[in-house]
Parts: C-alpha cells; sequence; structure tokens
C-alpha cells in the first residue's frame, strides 16, 4: 500500500514540478508557486493535514485534465475544480482532500453572492473565470452549499487561494517546498486506503447484523415501478424479498429469495443486479420440480433533482435494464428501458413509470405502473400500486397491490404487499389463437437496507 502511496505523491509532484515554468491563469505567479504559496497559508493558520493538502493541490486539475479536456479560453481547464477532486480520490487522497478541492470554485461563488464586495477583491482572471463558473450562486445553491459539511473549510481555503499569488514570498522564513509535503501526503492516502479496507469489513458484518446506518434504503419494493432516485456515490443497497409465494393453475410457487444489489459508483447513477429464485412446491403435474433463476443487471440514472432529492418539481429518471436468460429455463436475453417520473408532496408521493422492451421470450413488451404512497413522515405509511403490461401476442398483465413500508430506521425499511393480478393469455391452439383468463394472487414481504460504504460525494452545485 505504501508503494502506492509513494507513486501517487510522485505523480502529483512531477505534474507540480513541470508546473513551476507554466503560469497561473493570467496571474503573474508560476502554478507551482500558487501552489506551494497556497498550501503554506493553511499550514501557518493551523489546518488539519486534509486541508494542508487540499491547498496545495487545489488547483491540480488544471495541470492532470486531458488534452482533450474543455477549456474556459485563456483561463484553464473548464471544470478543473472537479477534475482535480475526482484526481485526488483517485490517487487515493482521503475524501475530505477531494471535497475541499472540489468545494474552492463554488466558495468563489458563494462569496460574491453573498459578499458583493467580494468582487473587487477578485483578480481579473478570477472575475472572468467566475463568469464562466456560473456566476454569483442563487439562492438555492447558496443554502445547499451551506449544507456541506466541509462548507467554512472550502471558505477558508478560498480566502488561502486569494492571497497565494504574491509574486516575492515576504518570508521571514522561506517557503516550504514541495518535498516537505512527501511524508504528510503519503501518511494521508495510506490511512485512506486503511479506513476504506475497514469500511468493507464492516459492512460485510452489518449485512449480516443489518444494523441501521446511514443510507436511504431507496430500493422499490414491494412494486413492479420503482421511484426516480438513485444510490448516493458510495451507497450500496441491498433489497431482498423474504418470500414470495404465488399460486398458478393449482401449483404453489415460491419466489424466493428475490435480491437485489445495488450500487452508487458514478454521480447520478445506480448500477443494480437483481437475481430471483424461483421454487415450485406443488405437484406440478408430475413435472420435476426445478428452480429457476431469473437476474438482470440495470443501469439507473437521475436526469433531474426533484422533490425526491429536496429540490422542487418533478423529479426524473431512467433505467436501461439486461434482462439476462434465466437458468433452468428456456429463454434468451431480453432488455427494457424505463422513463420514470416522481413527485413528492407532504400528502404523499406519485411514481409514473412507463417501460418498453422486449422479453426473454422474444416478444414486444409495454408496462405502465403507477405507485402512489402515503405521507413519507409516517413511520408505517400505506402504498398500493396499480401495474399494466401487455407483453404482444402472449399474455396481458393487469394488477393491482396494496401494502405497507415500515421505515424501522432511516436506512432499513420493511415491505408488506398483497397483489391481485389477472393474466389475459394468448396462445395458439391448432392454428387457433385462443384467449384464457386467470386471476392470480401474491404476498410480498421483504426489506431494503442501504450503507455508505465510503464518504458520500460532496454535494456540491454544478457549475458548467
Ligand atoms: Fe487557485
Amino acid at each position: 500500500m505504501s508503494d502506492k502511496a509513494a507513486n501517487a505523491v510522485e505523480r502529483v509532484f512531477a505534474l507540480l514540478k513541470n508546473a513551476e515554468n507554466q503560469d497561473y491563469i493570467g496571474e503573474p505567479i508560476s502554478q507551482l508557486a500558487h501552489a506551494l504559496q497556497c498550501g503554506e497559508f493553511a499550514a501557518q493558520s493551523g489546518a488539519s493535514d486534509d486541508e494542508v493538502i487540499a491547498a496545495l493541490l487545489h488547483d491540480i486539475g488544471h495541470l492532470c485534465a486531458a488534452e482533450n479536456a474543455a477549456k474556459m479560453g485563456g483561463f484553464g481547464i473548464d471544470s478543473h475544480h472537479r477534475i482535480g477532486g475526482d484526481f485526488a480520490r483517485e490517487l487515493g487522497f482521503s475524501e475530505c482532500v477531494g471535497a475541499l478541492i472540489e468545494g474552492h470554485v463554488e466558495a468563489k461563488r458563494y462569496l460574491v453572492a453573498k459578499h458583493p464586495k467580494y468582487l473587487n477583491e477578485l483578480s481579473d482572471a478570477s472575475k472572468e473565470t467566475l463568469k464562466r463558473q456560473g456566476g454569483p450562486m442563487s439562492d438555492e445553491e447558496l443554502q445547499q452549499f451551506e449544507s456541506h459539511p466541509q462548507f467554512k473549510t472550502m471558505l477558508k481555503l478560498r480566502t488561502w487561494d486569494d492571497r497565494a499569488k504574491l509574486i516575492e514570498w515576504p518570508g521571514p522564513k522561506p517557503l516550504p517546498n514541495l518535498e516537505s509535503y512527501r511524508a504528510m501526503m503519503i501518511k494521508n492516502i495510506s490511512e485512506s486506503f486503511q479506513r476504506a479496507g475497514a469500511r468493507w469489513g464492516i459492512a460485510a458484518v452489518a449485512a449480516l447484523a443489518i444494523v441501521a446506518h446511514a443510507g436511504n434504503a431507496e430500493a422499490y419494493r414491494p412494486f413492479e415501478g420503482t421511484a426516480a432516485t438513485v444510490n448516493n456515490r458510495g451507497e450500496f443497497g441491498l433489497a431482498m424479498g423474504t418470500g414470495e409465494t404465488f399460486d398458478r393453475a393449482g401449483n404453489g410457487f415460491i419466489l424466493a429469495p428475490f435480491i437485489q444489489f445495488s450500487f452508487g459508483i458514478l454521480p447520478r447513477t445506480s448500477f443494480n443486479l437483481g437475481v430471483r429464485d424461483s421454487i415450485p412446491v406443488g405437484p406440478m403435474g408430475g413435472r420435476r420440480r426445478v428452480p429457476t433463476v431469473r437476474s438482470a443487471l440495470a443501469l439507473k440514472y437521475l436526469f433531474r433533482d426533484g422533490t425526491l432529492q429536496g429540490k422542487t418539481g418533478l423529479s426524473i429518471g431512467g433505467e436501461i435494464d439486461a434482462l439476462l436468460p434465466d437458468v433452468n429455463a428456456r429463454n434468451w436475453a431480453g432488455g427494457c428501458g424505463t422513463f420514470i417520473v416522481s413527485n413528492r408532496w407532504t400528502w404523499g408521493t406519485i411514481h409514473l413509470n412507463q417501460t418498453a422492451g422486449y422479453t426473454r421470450l422474444h416478444n414486444f413488451d409495454l408496462q405502465t405502473a403507477a405507485i402512489l404512497e402515503g405521507p413519507i413522515r409516517w413511520a408505517v405509511r400505506p402504498v398500493g400500486e396499480l401495474y399494466f403490461e401487455q407483453e404482444f401476442e402472449r399474455v396481458t398483465t393487469t394488477a393491482a397491490l396494496v401494502g405497507a413500508l415500515w421505515r424501522v430506521a432511516p436506512s432499513f425499511v420493511i415491505d408488506l404487499g398483497l397483489r391481485g393480478i389477472r393474466l389475459d393469455a394468448q396462445s395458439i391452439n391448432e392454428g387457433r389463437v385462443a384467449f384464457t383468463t386467470q386471476y392470480i394472487t401474491e404476498a410480498r414481504i421483504g426489506f431494503s437496507w442501504s450503507t455508505q460504504m465510503w464518504e458520500p460525494a460532496p454535494k456540491v452545485t454544478a457549475s458548467r
């Protein structure tokens, strides 16, 4: 691990040393001098190691960005704060370092909005980039920024950044060189690796113990449809149907366990893997009782933050599913795409889903789902779902679900549901199309649980 840390620090040093002769975006000093001055101002004010490193690396995004990264005219790399934050995280620096780097541009937009005089204190280059970074924050952005756990440090970093443009270092002590930060940086990376390792260990235990931990438990059970929400970055979700039973033509089936893993790896995106065993328990007319395993991989993306994300207006999401062929069943792969719109009021929440796809039996398929939930503040809230699916040339499904969600802890929700289904099947017998109607009831019970596997990504407003 220490090798990895040492290599990461070498990479950073190489970039900064390379910048010794590079001017600092329209300012009269070099990138390296700007970084060193900023780091030293942080150290002088008694900042923590995380803060000093963030100060030193806050503009690394200008230096590490890809050749073809978008530029702000002659004023460096567009989104350099985000590029730099992600770069620091990739190298293994603590999440705090990444978040502070990412926040330094937002801090400028914040200060200009809060203290109009601050604008006059900015250098011409800084004024110019401000325009391209979104200008002063709106009221909503101000509020959101203030709720960031590192908000105050981001503002402090900004002041060090603004001061770190001295043509001559005034002394009395000489400006510390890069080398003086090596041990601090290696320690920071090594410790954050250790913390990440410990987190995975704890999470493995937690998955067994089902401890309540910070998270949102947003996996959507017991519904067919889903909500316009995605996992936070670093959030792992587990949803499980501890038991579902249904009866089909006198044969009992247990659908257990339905398991869904979801991971928030990229911003605004969840990756889901759902697995479901179907175990026949009835007589099956003398046929063998072979369990089948059904699985699907999904990618869910949040297009618009809305009431489900604490903002105003509709939450809008989309999901693409790869339906993998069932194990022990004769079918193939399929796929579908879903458009999801959700809105929350004080009295309840509605989610609308429209799906179009191609089934495992290779029929076109349309699904519409409407989920209605009671008030989110209730510990136990009633829920319902109306569902309609047309698998062309095969079957039409109409279903209604009533149930309840019990939020035992913020990250742990138990679900219960009773679902009535009408199946209108279409089959071809001796060249004739025959229609049969069947009624089925299903009981659904399960839970969803989530945990933050590593520190949350900063919720800093986009400024592009
Ligand atoms: Fe800077």
